[in-house]
């Protein structure tokens, strides 16, 4: 049995990079009887990004929606939120004391802010709070307490797993070996998803195409995709944001009909309503799901109670095993 362990933080609308990118395939191994699948909602990690207490609920229960609507089933993956599992925080303070402050100075993601006040010429550490600081130590504690084995994550996130497998090689030469060592898994075939702007779509950017709104605001979504000013007798290339959206979406048939169209000339606008089509298709039964748990908050509160006395059994060990070793019994 392998186990696969990885979070998503509530931090915006899902859209379908997350879908393709992330949720898709941890769903995919979750239904492998080869593997336990232990997912969770980063809630405490979306702090260093929101800012209102009604923000976080609101993501929260899009997030959690979001995942059952995709298929994530309750009795063959642990779907919990990381703030209802306490031993992650106390995990986090001990790791805290085998982490080197300069390998937090090395994170990406702290020092691109470092770097971008540098441009702005302001000092070094404005806008940078120490839950930003210290996010690094607190994923390793939220992968090393329930002895993960895989890390399945973007290409972003790869320095993550290598800082907690550090943080887990410091714990263990001091301590002896009580935690485990986690690998990433970045799939390969997972292309980075274009936006609306034909840049990675991203919140951060915002140009992305949610995965669940209504039809209206799908059809427009579809219609801000950034086109060039061709005819629409035109040949349009097939390698173009439309077309690579298309290919996720349609039968092998319809994607060669529709490659067929063009490069034989098509309108733009056509172009979209296509996509709209086979999108709309796709994500209907889907759609259906998440408004169904999006109106229905109390089910999604009871499932994410459960998931998480199910970590926090696995967690109470882990700990109970940590305290040992540091000498807190
Ligand atoms: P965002 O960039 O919109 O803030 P997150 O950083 O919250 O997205 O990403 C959550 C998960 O979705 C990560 O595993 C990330 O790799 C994946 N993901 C995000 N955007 C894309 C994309 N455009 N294409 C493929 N995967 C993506
Ligand atoms: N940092 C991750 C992201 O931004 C989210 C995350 C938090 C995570 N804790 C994790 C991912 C543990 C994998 C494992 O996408």
């Amino acid at each position: 049995m392998k186990r696969y362990l990885t979070g998503i933080k509530p931090t915006g609308i899902p859209h379908i990079g997350n879908y393709f990118g992330a949720i898709k395939p941890a769903i995919e191994f979750s239904n492998s009887a080869d593997n336990e699948a232990y997912y969770f909602i980063a809630d405490y990690h979306a702090l260093t990004s929101l800012q209102t207490g009604k923000e976080l609920v609101d993501y929260t229960y899009e997030l959690a929606s979001t995942w059952l609507a995709c298929g994530l089933d309750p009795n063959k993956v642990v779907f919990y939120k990381q703030s209802d599992v306490p031993e992650t925080f106390e995990l986090n303070w001990i790791l805290c004391n085998v982490t080197p402050k300069g390998l937090m100075n090395r994170a990406h993601a702290y020092k691109a802010i470092v770097e971008k006040n540098a441009e702005a010429g302001v000092t070094a550490d404005e806008g940078i709070n120490m839950g930003l600081y210290n996010y690094p130590i607190l994923m390793a504690a939220d992968i090393l307490l329930v002895d993960s084995d895989y890390v399945p994550v973007g290409l972003d996130q790869k320095q993550h797993i290598e800082i907690a497998r550090d943080i887990a090689h410091n714990f263990n030469i001091k301590y002896g070996n009580i935690l485990k060592s986690p690998m990433e898994h970045i799939e390969k075939e997972v292309a980075t998803l274009e936006g609306l702007d034909g840049r990675k779509m991203s919140k951060s950017y915002g140009n992305i195409i949610p995965l669940f709104c209504d039809e209206k605001t799908l059809q427009k979504t579809i219609n801000r995709i950034v086109t060039d000013s061709s005819l629409p007798t035109d040949p349009k290339p097939l390698d173009c944001t439309i077309n690579k959206l298309y290919k996720l979406f349609a039968t092998e048939e319809e994607i060669k009909a529709f490659e067929k169209r063009l490069s034989s000339g098509i309108g733009w606008g056509d172009a979209k309503k296509a996509l709209f089509e086979v999108m709309n298709r796709f994500i209907t039964p889907m759609r259906e799901k998440y408004n169904y748990y999006m109106s229905h908050r109390s089910e999604v509160d009871e499932i994410l109670r459960a998931g998480a006395e199910k970590a926090r059994r696995v967690a109470r060990k882990t700990l109970d095993r940590v305290r040992k070793a540091i000498g807190c019994k």
